[in-house]
């Protein structure tokens, strides 16, 4: 469909309602060939595109002489190689009813993210079983998922019932154990159809292979269920894209309603600040409008100057969001690297973009059982609960009042890769409890008293690359010259503040941000702190660089190769570690992420440890750090 046959279809006949669905299963369940059916039977598809798609079917020889429905979805090539569709596709067929669309999306295990894309605005979603092998883990999480994400329908099609004799009592027992585990679930319909997506039976029209079958055909149900979306009721929620000035006379702010409506007139509010003024005009490319509601890209323009700027929620003042720093958020983790607790993420919401933590993961959920477990990590494909601290307040919804103002994503800070999606169920208030108190004597004061400018040192590198030995020279060198200093040395640290950690990627993030919080509070006090730690994690030395002022932080990386720390080998911990005594031990079973930017580059190898403290006290004058 070309994009003004799109817009065509879209909007003609006003009256029919949409159903937006999508469809999940796992590879070879039949999904592809199901939709392909769909639009074949309801001829949506063009004259050439089913000639090509005659011939297709011929080369790639799957199906013998009929169509391969599957190969109507032109998809990705990588789809056909692979057998796996890899991104969400949006398709599109009307009946004389109801316009459709369809979220296509992977039944691939660790293509459950595509899932959660496609889902977010689904009504309904159809999950396929193939027969003969039955309910599936996979088809579990899928209902899970789809429950999350507060999908309301739910149609279980029993794909390839042919391959199974039409059986009653296969498509029974597959009905049976669907509905003991989705009766947890809370979904408002939930209907079972035995299919076949190859042969058409009870796709559109009834089969007499299935007298037994008693229930609608697909497409009837599709016809019709009643999913009244809601999704304008909602009150009004607009999140600013951008702000438009193209000159001094005009100031609007543009984006997509989220939900709701809104008019000429309107009383506004904008969320976070709780400033308030009226829309005057509703701009678009096709002129002004008279009203606005869920879906549209607008730009309002407001009758009074209120500073508004890019991620900011405009909003009705009587139904105003929650604000908070805050909150406890279901998350569905997508990404191979497991997900840390106290790793800064970027939080994507709406158009706004924090930097984010996981304060807590409460839980972890077994998709089998729903049973609620304790874990310190989540992993590719996992769904767990958790309280997140966010850098500043934002404006949210709870999820299960707004599926679009309630819900974010998680990105990587380093690779820029969406590692998580997640859905807000309430926010968490303690902080705003707490408050900043204000302090007379302030940092630079403190520092001023002992003639110093405070900064952190932050020692990184292998266990043996001599980085406590030179941190520790660099420290007498600066006391004998009258500084205030303090060293904070891992094995140390280790004994008190931190001894509850070990050495698990999630404890080692966890060492590092009460070490760089510490070194914060050093640094406030006037100190020039040393930190020793191996920090192998970039992530972490970047989140610890931001707590502080940039001239506030100096990296230092004691870059000994790892051949030459294994034999040095001083606390004979490498020994241990090869022979399996020692678990997780960096640079033998755990990684190092050597510095990219360190402002000092030192080894122990070409210097001796009073060398590089040499070059790091140098280091330090000619930065005017000290005199
Ligand atoms: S970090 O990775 O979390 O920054 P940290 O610097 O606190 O590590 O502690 C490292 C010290 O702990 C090492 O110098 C070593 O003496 C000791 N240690 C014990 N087990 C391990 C391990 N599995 N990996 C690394 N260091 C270990």
């Amino acid at each position: 469909m070309t994009p003004a046959e799109l817009k065509a279809f879209l909007s003609a006949g006003e009256r029919k309602t949409f159903l937006r669905f999508l469809t999940c299963g796992s590879v070879d369940d039949g999904k592809s060939t199901l939709i392909g059916r769909l639009l074949y039977d309801t001829k949506l598809i063009f004259e050439d595109q089913l000639r090509t798609l005659e011939k297709d079917s011929r080369r790639h020889g799957t199906t013998g002489e009929d169509i391969d429905f599957a190969l109507l979805l032109d998809g990705l090539e990588a789809e056909r190689e692979q057998g796996i569709t890899i991104d969400v596709a949006y398709r599109f067929f009307a009946t004389d009813k109801r316009k459709y669309i369809v979220a296509d999306t992977p039944g691939h295990e660790q293509y459950t993210r595509n899932m959660a894309t496609g889902a977010s605005t689904a009504d309904l979603a159809i999950i396929l079983v193939d027969a003969r092998k039955g309910v599936l883990t996979q088809t579990r999480r899928h209902a899970y998922i789809c429950s999350l994400l507060r999908i309301r329908h739910v149609v279980l099609a029993v794909n390839k019932i042919d391959l199974v004799g039409h059986s009653q009592e296969i498509f029974r027992t597959i009905e049976r154990e669907f509905r003991d585990f989705a009766d947890k679930l809370d979904f408002a319909s939930l209907v079972s159809i035995p299919i076949s997506a190859r042969h058409g039976d009870n796709v559109i029209s009834r089969s007499e292979a299935t007298p037994w079958h008693e229930g609608p055909t697909l497409l009837d149900h599709l016809d019709s269920v009643d999913v009244t979306s809601g999704r304008e009721v909602l009150a009004f929620r607009m999140p600013v894209q951008w702000v438009n000035r193209p000159n001094l006379d005009f100031r609007g702010f543009a984006g997509t309603i989220a939900s709701g409506r809104i008019a000429p007139g309107d009383e506004i509010t904008v969320a976070v600040s709780g400033r308030s003024s009226r829309v005057q005009r509703i701009v678009t490319h096709d002129g002004d409008l008279d009203e606005a509601r869920a879906g549209d890209a607008v730009t309002l323009t407001l009758e009074d100057e209120v500073d508004i700027s890019r991620g900011d929620v405009l909003v009705p003042g009587a139904q105003r969001p929650e604000v908070s720093d805050q909150f406890a958020a279901h998350l569905l983790w997508m990404a191979e690297d497991e997900m840390l607790p106290g790793r800064q993420y970027l939080l994507k919401t709406g158009a706004r973009t924090v930097p984010a933590t996981v304060t807590e993961l409460k839980h972890k959920v077994d998709v089998n059982t729903l049973e609620r477990f304790a874990a310190k990590t989540l992993q590719l494909n996992e769904v767990g609960f958790c309280n997140f601290s966010v850098s500043v307040p934002i404006a949210f919804d709870r999820y299960r009042d707004n599926r679009e103002t309630g819900s974010f994503i998680l990105i990587d800070r380093f690779t820029n890769a969406t590692v998580a999606a997640g859905m807000i169920e309430f926010g968490l208030r303690r902080a705003t409890n707490v408050h900043w108190q204000a302090l007379d004597v302030t940092k630079s004061v403190r520092a001023e008293l002992k003639g110093q400018k405070p900064v952190i040192l932050w020692f990184t590198g292998l266990s043996g690359s001599g980085k406590s030995t030179i941190a520790n020279i660099v420290e007498r060198k600066l006391a004998l010259a009258g500084r205030h200093t303090y060293l904070l040395d891992g094995d140390n640290v280790r004994h008190g503040l931190n001894r509850d950690l070990g050495f698990t990627d999630a404890d080692r993030v966890e060492n590092i941000r009460r070490v760089a919080e510490t070194a914060k509070l050093f640094v406030d006090a006037g100190i020039i702190v040393l930190v020793s730690f191996i920090s192998p994690f970039r992530s972490e030395r970047r989140t610890a660089r931001e707590l502080v002022g940039a001239d506030e932080f100096l990296e230092v990386y004691v870059d000994t190769p790892l051949g030459v720390c294994m034999a040095r080998d001083p606390k004979g911990l490498y020994r241990r570690a090869q022979a399996g005594e020692i678990k997780n031990f960096t640079g033998i079973d755990s990684p190092y992420e050597p510095p990219e930017n360190a402002e000092i580059h030192v080894n122990t190898v070409d210097l001796t440890p009073e060398q590089a403290a040499d070059r790091i006290i140098a280091r330090l004058r000619d930065s005017g750090l000290i005199g």
